[in-house]
């Protein structure tokens, strides 16, 4: 069996999300007050989940696992998930995408148990600018987490930027130096309609090629080809070797070659981080179902999987569940 949708599209990329909850209260995410979290009861518990990883990775063809928020580094049993993983048939590749609080502390159990690669995200190194986006003063934390993370063999550490108009746009230039001076690969994300307070706007969305313009006035950029299903444009900086990523999730879509389906912190199958339908997976395993049957309802779920997010329709509507609660 494999994970296969309509248009010919086969998921081999899980995204779990551990948690819905999170230390920071970024602009382009969360409102200041946080978010009604999910009652413990629906979270699935470590064991749940690592059945439902496992029914991926064994039956359906999962081959890389990753893992999200949230914050996946609130979830205590993070390592011990990542052990489960890593033991399964055919050795999945694991990952994390975090805001890398309390990385400093765990890069290195997480690496021994198994952890791949680390995506941290961090729009700016002013530790000002930084509290006006997250709504923390916590810079020092992120810097620390993402040295951890190299130091800890997790390489190449990559890091995740949103350009905010007026706000970040300006020092993306700054950002990029600070990480090619420590060897992590920046990659610039447009602003997504994913934001729980609805407060995305296409005008305040710094565009990729406006990002692309940004950088190019302070290092010349060299498209570097082969895209494939990732969904970062890499330049090569200066002649390379480091290179900077643009993420054009709006304005230069990536669906056709999607290879990416999600699993919620309550066991919801999500076959697009868009989609407007889930598929209880949690009630199934806990009414008793059989791994098999699992399977099957997880091969139905991908079957609805729509050609393209549809941002640019006129028809387009958010999903009702925030990136928060959905996982990158
Ligand atoms: N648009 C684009 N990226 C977002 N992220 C969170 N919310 C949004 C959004 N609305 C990023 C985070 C993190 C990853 C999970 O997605 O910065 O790097
Ligand atoms: Fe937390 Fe990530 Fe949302 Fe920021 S973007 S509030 S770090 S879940």
């Amino acid at each position: 069996m494999q994970l296969l949708d309509t248009h010919g599209r086969i998921a081999t990329d899980l995204r779990v999300s551990l948690t819905d909850r999170c230390n920071l209260r970024c602009q382009y995410c969360m409102p200041p007050e946080g978010l009604d979290w999910m009652p413990t009861e629906e979270v699935l518990a470590d064991d749940e989940l690592i059945r439902l990883i496992r029914i991926g990775v064994e039956l359906l063809g999962v081959r890389d696992v990753r893992f999200t928020g949230g914050e996946p580094l609130l979830r205590r049993g993070l390592p011990g998930i990542v052990a489960a993983t890593k033991a399964l048939e055919g050795t999945p590749r694991t990952a994390i995408t975090s805001n890398g609080l309390g990385l400093k502390h765990t890069a290195r159990a997480l690496a021994e148990a198994g952890l791949d690669r680390v995506n941290v995200s961090l729009d700016t190194t002013d530790p000002e600018t930084f509290r006006t986006i997250t709504r923390r003063d916590r810079l020092d934390d992120v810097l620390d987490g993402l040295a951890a993370a190299k130091a800890a063999g997790m390489t190449p550490v990559k890091v995740n930027a949103v350009l905010l108009r007026g706000i970040n746009d300006l020092e993306a230039p700054d950002l990029l130096r600070w990480c090619l001076k420590h060897e992590y690969e920046l990659r610039f994300i447009e602003q997504m309609p994913l934001d729980a307070q609805h407060g995305w706007s296409r005008e305040a969305m710094v565009t990729a090629d406006e990002t692309l313009a940004l950088l190019s006035e302070h290092v010349d950029l060299e498209p570097q080809g082969g895209r494939g299903s990732a969904p970062a444009e890499r330049f090569l900086v200066d002649g390379g070797p480091q290179t900077v990523g643009i993420i054009g999730s709006v304005t230069r879509p990536f669906c056709g070659d999607c290879n990416r389906v999600r699993l919620t912190a309550d066991g919801q199958v999500r076959n697009c981080l868009f989609a407007r339908e889930e598929s209880d997976l949690r009630a199934a395993l806990r009414g008793g179902a059989s791994d098999e049957d699992i399977a099957h309802r997880w091969v139905a779920a991908m079957a609805t999987k729509l050609p393209g997010h549809g941002i640019n329709d006129p028809s387009f509507l958010q999903p009702t569940r925030p990136m928060s609660s959905i996982g990158g």
